[in-house]
């Protein structure tokens, strides 16, 4: 018994075993992030949200309706989001979905259709999100409810995986564990 816990304490002081911990918290924050309903607003240069997962099929595909977020990022260019998109779910299948307010996220904080390493490097990088420290990262996840809104998308829409609570903290693990990236 004493051996045991001995060989599971050396382990658990490796920096190995720090390292695989904090990939495979990693892992699980990828699940979210790229997760349709998350990765929908946080989408690619040309500033047109996505439609993707559950109802509307396998293929992303672009929003339509001459959709463009625009530098504002809420369309005022073009069409305002906020003439859809209200302060709560439509509950009509595939009415807008809606929260306190609509909009696209900055172009540095793209990551749509970006591979698990990238997002992992960009997430860490405060020039690409929001001058933040990984804890702050965290605090967004737990506080925004812009976030909240992907595990309540209402009707039709998967909601993203996991929890709120876990996702802050597999963020706080993958940062404990000095905020390991993986090779691809
Ligand atoms: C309706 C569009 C929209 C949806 C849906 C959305 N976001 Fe965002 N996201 C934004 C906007 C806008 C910002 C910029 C807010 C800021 O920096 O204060 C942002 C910023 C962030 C940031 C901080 C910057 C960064 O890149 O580190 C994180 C983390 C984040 N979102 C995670 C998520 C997660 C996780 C989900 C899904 C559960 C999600 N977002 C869903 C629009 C969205
Ligand atoms: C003409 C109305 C209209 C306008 C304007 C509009 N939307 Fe939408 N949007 C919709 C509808 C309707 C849906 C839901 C479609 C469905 O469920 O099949 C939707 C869905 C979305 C989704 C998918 C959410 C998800 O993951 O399920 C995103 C992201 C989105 N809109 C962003 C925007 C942004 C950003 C703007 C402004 C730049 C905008 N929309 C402007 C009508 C609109």
């Amino acid at each position: 018994m004493m051996i045991r816990y001995a060989v599971v304490i050396l382990l658990m002081a490796s920096p190995a075993f720090a390292q695989d911990a904090g990939t495979a918290a990693w892992t699980a924050v990828y699940e979210v992030f790229s997760h349709p309903r998350c990765a929908n607003c946080h989408v690619g240069p040309d500033n047109v949200p996505m439609w993707s997962g559950s109802s509307y099929g396998a293929k992303p595909r672009p929003h339509g309706m001459n959709t463009s977020a625009g530098a504002s990022r809420i369309g005022a260019e073009s069409i305002p989001c906020s003439s859809c998109h209200a302060l709560q779910n439509s509950q009509l299948p595939h009415g807008p979905p809606g929260a306190h307010e609509w909009l696209l996220a900055p172009v540095t904080m793209q990551w749509f259709g970006k591979s698990s390493a990238e997002i992992c490097s960009q997430i860490k990088d405060p020039a690409r999100n929001g001058n933040r420290t990984i804890a702050a990262v965290a605090k967004h996840i737990e506080d925004e409810p812009l976030v909240h809104w992907g595990w309540t998308p209402g009707p039709g829409r998967e909601p993203a995986p996991h929890s709120v609570a876990q996702v802050v903290e597999f963020l706080k693990q993958w940062d404990a564990a000095g905020a390991p990236c993986p090779a691809k």
